[in-house]
Order: structure tokens, then C-alpha cells, then sequence
């Protein structure tokens, strides 16, 4: 679909949250996007500047409860696990397009959702309707998406790096063993006890060394030859705010150099515009450093080979709450409204960080 000059509404459910901020900031700059709506039950009349400092002077919204939404164009769900699955219809009724940024449709197959939420899902048949909204894994199924699952963060970071390597053949078993280093942002903006600045400041924390969440939209979305990939991924807490380093480690043929794995990756992401390849001999950021990457839609990906065992390690790196949430939505509804895809996600950065 093509309609590049024309103004589309958009209100965003859960906007006082970490990821409905972001994506209240990201399209607050978008030409094409208009934010009509924005809601909290706990903070209704408040501006939205009491929770987004950041907006201060930029947004004069105030909140509202979901119950007074109007019509719109897009809705955006920031809301925890579990709401938009129960409350589908409620929301379908009031845009054409939902963008759901929590996990409740990214997953299609019944038993491995069941496996890695511990439940059986409300409304299965639904995520059919919902297109995963990672684009440069599922750029074609975006052009003609009705609806958009946002991806997990981690999956979001691990899949982009692991994805051509998967496709390509170059791998020796369709196996991956990751390693998630991710800040505190991740886990929303709730306080918890683990959350408590005393608790969490300075940690470098096991939190789940098995059976991630994340798993799941790896073993759907890595390509595979019929038979499910291997994906052992384990996670770890900073006390970075924002930001994912995923470290995986695979194996290739012995014959494969380092030049075989640049020739993977620029077959698959040269015309990408937010993957870049990191592999510097001098600099002090010769990989992927997330600190770099703060508020922009960048996936930075670098890696190193060991020539005598084959083994590949691949560092990537994102923003969890842009690239890894509200970014990933916006450069897909720019790819399915045909505009620039770049748009609104233009920011590349700060340096010194
Ligand atoms: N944080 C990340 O890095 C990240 C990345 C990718 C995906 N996600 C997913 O995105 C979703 C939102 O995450 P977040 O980090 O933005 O969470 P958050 O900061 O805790 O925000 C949650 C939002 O949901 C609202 N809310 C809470 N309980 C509600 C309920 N029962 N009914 C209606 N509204 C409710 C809150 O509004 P009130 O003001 O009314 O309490 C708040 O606006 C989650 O499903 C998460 O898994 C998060």
C-alpha cells in the first residue's frame, strides 16, 4: 500500500509505560503520524510530562482511561502480558491497525506458547491476524500486514544477528547457545523488589539462565529445513537502564573463513538501513557496545572467528526500548504505509554516551 502524504491518527493504550513512552516519542516526530490519544488508568488527567519528562514542552497530551478512546487510525498496546490477548476485540473496534508490543501474538503455535508462558493462550486462532514486526526477517509479510506483533527485545537482538547464518548454510548443526546481557528498562516501569535501586545497582545478575521467554520466537522465526533449530539462550541482568548485548555462539564447517561469514551478511543486510556490521581491528569500539546505540533503531552486529574449532562468536547489539520495542513497530508501519523507512527514527546517537 501506497498513501505517502496522509496523516494517519494514532493512539497509544499504556502510554505511561517504558515502551508507550517510546513510541509516544518516536511518533511525536514523525511527518505522517499524527498522536491523537494516549491513556493510563492510573495517571488519567495527568500530562503526559509528569511521566516522559523528556516531553516537557514537546506534548501537551493528557492521559486518559482506555474507556474514553476514539477512533483512530493505528492503536499501539504497551500493556503487560496477557491484556491485549484478553481485550482483542475491545481494541480491534477502535482502529484498523493494532500494533501490540507486549508478547500476546507473536506466537502462532499453541504448544510452544504453552511451553514458554506456562499457560494456554485466551484466543489462539488471533495471531493469525498479527504480522511478527521485525523487517529484516519478515520484510514482505509487513508490506501487507493488518495487524503488527512487536518483537521481544532479546529475540529481536539475537534473531537479526543469527538469521542469515541459519539461512545460509553455513552452519555445521542448526544449533545456537546465547548469552543476554540486558539493562534494567527491560523489565518496565513498575518497581519491583528486584528493581529497588539498592538490590539492582551495580548487579550482574543470573535471572534466567534457562527457559527464557525469548526461546519461543527464536525456534519460530530462525529459518530451519523442516526441523526446529536449537536454541539455548540464557539471560543476565545489568545495571545498565537501557540496552541488550547478546553474545551467540555457533559452529561452521572447518573450511569456512571469516570472509565466507561478511559474504552472509551482506548478501542478506547490505540494503538494510538499521543493521550495520562492527568488526574494528584498532578502535576502542572494535564490536557491538549498546551504550552507543542508546535511543536509535540501530542493530549493530560483529563477530570473530576461531579458525581451529569453527566456532563463531556473534555479538549484537540494540536499544531494548527502540529497536527492541517501539522502533521495530514504526520502521514497519513506515514499510507498510510506503513511506521512507527511515522516518521518525532518524536519531543516530551520542558520543561521548
Ligand atoms: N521494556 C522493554 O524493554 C520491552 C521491550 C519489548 C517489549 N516489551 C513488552 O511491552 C509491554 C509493555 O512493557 P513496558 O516495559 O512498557 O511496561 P511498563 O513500563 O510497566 O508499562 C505498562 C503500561 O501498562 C499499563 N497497565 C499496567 N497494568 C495494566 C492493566 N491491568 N490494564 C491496563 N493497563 C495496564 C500501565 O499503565 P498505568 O499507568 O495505568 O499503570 C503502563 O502504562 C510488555 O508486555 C513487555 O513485555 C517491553
Amino acid at each position: 500500500m501506497n498513501s505517502s502524504s496522509e496523516i494517519k491518527t494514532v493512539s497509544i493504550v499504556g502510554a505511561s509505560g517504558y515502551t508507550g513512552g517510546e513510541a509516544l516519542r518516536i511518533l511525536l516526530a514523525h511527518p505522517f503520524f499524527r498522536v491523537q490519544q494516549v491513556t493510563s488508568e492510573r495517571l488519567a488527567g495527568k500530562p503526559v510530562s509528569s511521566t516522559h519528562p523528556n516531553l516537557r514542552g514537546i506534548c501537551d497530551l493528557k492521559f486518559e482511561k482506555a474507556e474514553d478512546l476514539s477512533e483512530c487510525d493505528i492503536l499501539f498496546l504497551g500493556l503487560p502480558h496477557g491484556e491485549s490477548q484478553n481485550r482483542f476485540e475491545e481494541f480491534a473496534g477502535k482502529a484498523g491497525v493494532l500494533c501490540d508490543l507486549a508478547s500476546d501474538f507473536r506466537i502462532k503455535d499453541g504448544a510452544l506458547y504453552e511451553k514458554f508462558y506456562g499457560h494456554i493462550h485466551s484466543a489462539p486462532a488471533l495471531a493469525e491476524q498479527f504480522t511478527y514486526a521485525v523487517p529484516e526477517v519478515n520484510r514482505q509479510e509487513i508490506g501487507v500486514a493488518k495487524h503488527f506483533a512487536g518483537a521481544g527485545c532479546i529475540a529481536t537482538c539475537s534473531l537479526i544477528s543469527l538469521y542469515p547464518l541459519f539461512a545460509s548454510g553455513i552452519l555445521r548443526e542448526q544449533r545456537a547457545f546465547i548469552d543476554a546481557k540486558i539493562g534494567s528498562s527491560a523489565t518496565g516501569a513498575s518497581p519491583s523488589p528486584a528493581s529497588h535501586h539498592p538490590e539492582r545497582a551495580g548487579c550482574l545478575r543470573s535471572f534466567q539462565p534457562t527457559g527464557h521467554r525469548h526461546t519461543a520466537e527464536l525456534l519460530q522465526y530462525l529459518p530451519n529445513n523442516g526441523e526446529r533449530p536449537e536454541v539455548y539462550l540464557s539471560a543476565t541482568s545489568t545495571s545498565e537502564v537501557r540496552g541488550i548485548l547478546t553474545t551467540a555462539q555457533v559452529f561452521v564447517d572447518p573450511q569456512r573463513t571469516e570472509a565466507d561469514v561478511w559474504g552472509v551478511y551482506r548478501e542478506h543486510y547490505n540494503s538494510e538501513p538499521f543493521v550495520r556490521i562492527v568488526k574494528d581491528k584498532r578502535s576502542i569500539y572494535r564490536y557491538p557496545e549498546p551504550k552507543l546505540l542508546r535511543g536509535t533503531n540501530f542493530v549493530d552486529i560483529g563477530f570473530e572467528l576461531e579458525p581451529e574449532t569453527g566456532r563463531l562468536v556473534v555479538m549484537s547489539a540494540i536499544d531494548n526500548l527502540v529497536k527492541g520495542s517501539a522502533g521495530n513497530i514504526v520502521q514497519s508501519l513506515n514499510i507498510r504505509f510506503g513511506y521512507p523507512e527511515r522516518l521518525g527514527l532518524e536519531f543516530v546517537g551520542l558520543h561521548p554516551a
